[in-house]
């Protein structure tokens, strides 16, 4: 079984995040989306989130393509969840390109940046334009 890994907040679900677990699953079987936690997002991004981690969780749940949630509370989990979850393949989307290639040298892993959705971010719908 080919195991695929993606990282992210995942705010406000939206079509460009389904897009990307869409894609993310075709290049395995079993997709884990490691999520951001609420702490996380605020201490190193900044970022405070509209939905909270338990609603954010529940949401990608529910979706189809992902069949594991896992917190992600640092930035430097990713080599030891790689071993933990036994994954093949890292994905990340494209505004990412390059800044992962390590764990492929680190930990074997394929890393794939896949494409953005085009005009649709959670900041875009904060901004409601
Ligand atoms: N993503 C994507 N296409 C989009 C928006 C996001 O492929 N239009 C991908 C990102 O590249 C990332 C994942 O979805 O791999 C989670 O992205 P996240 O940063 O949580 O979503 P954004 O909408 O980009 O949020 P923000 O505007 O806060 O950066």
């Amino acid at each position: 079984m080919k195991r695929v890994i993606t990282y992210g907040t995942f705010d406000m679900l939206h079509y460009g995040h389904i897009n990307l677990l869409r894609r993310a699953k075709a290049l395995g079987d079993y997709l884990v989306v490691a999520l951001s936690t609420d702490e996380f997002n605020w201490n190193s991004k900044q970022k405070k989130t509209y939905f909270s981690y338990a609603k954010r969780k529940q949401l990608l749940e529910a979706i189809r393509y992902v069949d594991l949630v896992i917190p992600e509370e640092n930035w430097d989990q990713k080599i030891n969840d790689m071993k933990l979850y036994q994954i093949d393949t890292f994905v990340m989307g494209d505004d990412w390109a390059g800044q992962f290639d390590y764990l492929q040298e680190k930990t074997g892993v394929d890393v794939v940046y896949l494409p953005r959705t085009p005009e649709i971010s959670t900041t875009q719908i904060k901004k409601g334009s």
